[in-house]
Protein backbone atom coordinates (compact mmCIF):
# COMPACT_ATOMS: atom_id res chain seq x y z
CA UNK A 1 0.00 0.00 0.00
CA UNK A 2 0.94 3.72 -0.64
CA UNK A 3 -0.03 7.05 0.11
CA UNK A 4 -0.34 8.54 -3.42
CA UNK A 5 0.22 12.30 -3.88
CA UNK A 6 -2.47 14.78 -4.62
CA UNK A 7 -2.98 17.06 -7.15
CA UNK A 8 -3.81 20.83 -6.69
CA UNK A 9 -6.40 23.25 -7.98
CA UNK A 10 -5.12 24.36 -11.19
CA UNK A 11 -3.00 21.63 -11.76
CA UNK A 12 -4.33 21.78 -15.51
CA UNK A 13 -3.82 18.04 -15.35
CA UNK A 14 -6.89 17.58 -12.51
CA UNK A 15 -8.81 18.68 -16.30
CA UNK A 16 -8.15 15.45 -17.88
CA UNK A 17 -10.88 12.98 -18.67
CA UNK A 18 -10.45 9.32 -17.43
CA UNK A 19 -10.71 6.73 -19.65
CA UNK A 20 -12.89 3.53 -18.87
CA UNK A 21 -10.77 0.71 -16.91
CA UNK A 22 -11.10 -2.35 -19.71
CA UNK A 23 -10.70 -4.77 -16.80
CA UNK A 24 -10.89 -4.92 -13.08
CA UNK A 25 -7.39 -6.60 -12.28
CA UNK A 26 -4.69 -6.86 -9.58
CA UNK A 27 -3.61 -4.26 -10.83
CA UNK A 28 -6.51 -1.83 -10.40
CA UNK A 29 -7.33 -3.02 -7.19
CA UNK A 30 -3.75 -2.41 -6.53
CA UNK A 31 -4.37 1.04 -6.86
CA UNK A 32 -8.05 1.19 -5.25
CA UNK A 33 -5.80 0.24 -2.24
CA UNK A 34 -3.56 2.85 -2.49
CA UNK A 35 -6.28 5.80 -3.04
CA UNK A 36 -7.89 4.49 0.23
CA UNK A 37 -5.35 4.47 2.01
CA UNK A 38 -4.70 7.65 0.41
CA UNK A 39 -8.02 9.34 1.48
CA UNK A 40 -8.22 7.51 5.08
CA UNK A 41 -4.54 8.98 6.10
CA UNK A 42 -5.55 12.61 4.93
CA UNK A 43 -8.05 12.28 6.09
CA UNK A 44 -11.07 12.58 3.46
CA UNK A 45 -14.65 11.25 2.77
CA UNK A 46 -13.59 10.90 -1.39
CA UNK A 47 -11.19 10.76 -4.10
CA UNK A 48 -11.21 10.22 -7.64
CA UNK A 49 -8.24 8.93 -9.56
CA UNK A 50 -8.04 12.01 -11.90
CA UNK A 51 -6.87 13.78 -8.23
CA UNK A 52 -3.68 11.26 -8.26
CA UNK A 53 -2.70 11.66 -11.75
CA UNK A 54 -3.91 8.57 -12.88
CA UNK A 55 -6.67 9.06 -15.65
CA UNK A 56 -8.47 6.20 -15.26
CA UNK A 57 -11.93 6.10 -14.24
CA UNK A 58 -12.04 5.22 -10.46
CA UNK A 59 -13.52 6.95 -7.66
CA UNK A 60 -13.24 5.78 -3.64
CA UNK A 61 -15.69 7.12 -1.02
CA UNK A 62 -16.47 6.37 2.52
CA UNK A 63 -18.59 8.10 4.61
CA UNK A 64 -18.23 6.39 8.17
CA UNK A 65 -16.20 7.91 11.26
CA UNK A 66 -14.33 4.87 11.52
CA UNK A 67 -13.38 4.08 8.21
CA UNK A 68 -14.75 1.02 7.66
CA UNK A 69 -17.52 1.26 5.33
CA UNK A 70 -15.32 1.25 1.81
CA UNK A 71 -17.18 2.10 -1.65
CA UNK A 72 -15.11 1.82 -4.84
CA UNK A 73 -16.92 2.47 -8.12
CA UNK A 74 -15.39 1.48 -11.80
CA UNK A 75 -16.30 3.04 -14.64
CA UNK A 76 -19.51 5.05 -12.59
CA UNK A 77 -22.66 6.53 -14.53
CA UNK A 78 -25.25 8.66 -13.17
CA UNK A 79 -27.94 6.98 -15.04
CA UNK A 80 -30.88 9.97 -13.27
CA UNK A 81 -30.76 12.56 -10.70
CA UNK A 82 -33.49 14.91 -9.23
CA UNK A 83 -34.49 17.08 -6.50
CA UNK A 84 -31.84 19.86 -5.23
CA UNK A 85 -30.10 20.19 -2.45
CA UNK A 86 -27.33 22.32 -1.06
CA UNK A 87 -24.33 21.22 0.34
CA UNK A 88 -21.14 22.74 2.07
CA UNK A 89 -17.81 21.18 -0.38
CA UNK A 90 -14.16 20.34 0.21
CA UNK A 91 -11.93 19.15 -2.03
CA UNK A 92 -8.48 17.39 -1.32
CA UNK A 93 -7.33 19.36 -4.45
CA UNK A 94 -8.55 22.52 -3.20
CA UNK A 95 -7.23 22.62 0.15
CA UNK A 96 -9.03 24.72 3.16
CA UNK A 97 -11.87 25.85 0.67
CA UNK A 98 -15.44 25.32 2.09
CA UNK A 99 -18.14 26.56 -0.41
CA UNK A 100 -21.99 25.64 -0.36
CA UNK A 101 -22.98 23.82 -3.94
CA UNK A 102 -25.97 23.16 -5.29
CA UNK A 103 -26.67 19.79 -6.71
CA UNK A 104 -29.41 17.13 -7.34
CA UNK A 105 -30.71 15.30 -4.41
CA UNK A 106 -30.84 11.72 -5.40
CA UNK A 107 -29.36 9.79 -7.84
CA UNK A 108 -28.98 6.10 -9.45
CA UNK A 109 -25.18 5.11 -10.33
CA UNK A 110 -24.05 2.05 -12.10
CA UNK A 111 -20.72 1.28 -11.64
CA UNK A 112 -18.56 -2.10 -11.41
CA UNK A 113 -17.41 -3.19 -7.73
CA UNK A 114 -13.73 -3.83 -6.35
CA UNK A 115 -14.32 -7.35 -7.79
CA UNK A 116 -15.39 -6.35 -11.34
CA UNK A 117 -19.12 -6.98 -10.67
CA UNK A 118 -21.51 -4.40 -12.02
CA UNK A 119 -24.12 -3.08 -9.77
CA UNK A 120 -26.68 -0.38 -9.31
CA UNK A 121 -27.04 2.06 -6.16
CA UNK A 122 -29.60 4.40 -6.00
CA UNK A 123 -29.59 6.68 -3.34
CA UNK A 124 -29.45 10.29 -2.03
CA UNK A 125 -27.78 13.06 0.67
CA UNK A 126 -23.95 13.18 1.09
CA UNK A 127 -23.22 9.82 -0.69
CA UNK A 128 -25.19 11.46 -3.44
CA UNK A 129 -22.88 14.72 -3.24
CA UNK A 130 -19.90 12.94 -2.67
CA UNK A 131 -20.55 10.86 -5.96
CA UNK A 132 -21.42 13.39 -7.81
CA UNK A 133 -18.65 15.03 -7.15
CA UNK A 134 -16.00 12.34 -7.79
CA UNK A 135 -17.72 11.47 -11.16
CA UNK A 136 -16.97 15.31 -11.75
CA UNK A 137 -13.61 14.68 -11.34
CA UNK A 138 -13.46 11.99 -13.74
CA UNK A 139 -14.50 14.36 -16.66
CA UNK A 140 -12.04 17.05 -15.77
CA UNK A 141 -14.79 19.28 -13.32
CA UNK A 142 -13.94 20.57 -9.87
CA UNK A 143 -16.72 22.14 -7.18
CA UNK A 144 -15.30 25.77 -8.05
CA UNK A 145 -16.85 25.44 -11.55
CA UNK A 146 -20.09 25.77 -10.03
CA UNK A 147 -18.84 29.46 -8.78
CA UNK A 148 -18.42 32.38 -9.86
CA UNK A 149 -15.71 33.13 -12.08
CA UNK A 150 -14.74 36.03 -9.56
CA UNK A 151 -14.64 33.57 -6.54
CA UNK A 152 -12.97 30.67 -8.15
CA UNK A 153 -10.33 33.83 -8.76
CA UNK A 154 -9.86 34.22 -4.85
CA UNK A 155 -10.19 30.77 -4.15
CA UNK A 156 -6.77 30.47 -6.96
CA UNK A 157 -4.98 33.29 -4.94
CA UNK A 158 -5.52 32.26 -1.69
CA UNK A 159 -4.10 29.06 -3.01
CA UNK A 160 -1.36 30.11 -4.00
CA UNK A 161 -0.63 32.37 -0.92
CA UNK A 162 -0.99 28.71 0.96
CA UNK A 163 1.48 27.64 -1.25
CA UNK A 164 4.29 30.29 -0.64
CA UNK A 165 4.27 30.00 2.99
NI1 LIG B 1 -12.67 16.56 -4.92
Amino acid sequence: MAILEVLHFPDPHLRTKAKPVKQVDNAIRQLVDDMFETVYKAPAIGLAATQVNVHKQIVVIDLSEEQNQPLCFINPKIMSSGGVQTVEEGCLSIPGIFEKIERPEHIIVEALNYKGESFTLKTDGLLAVCIQHEVDHLVGKLFVDYLSSLKRQRIRKKLFKQKKR
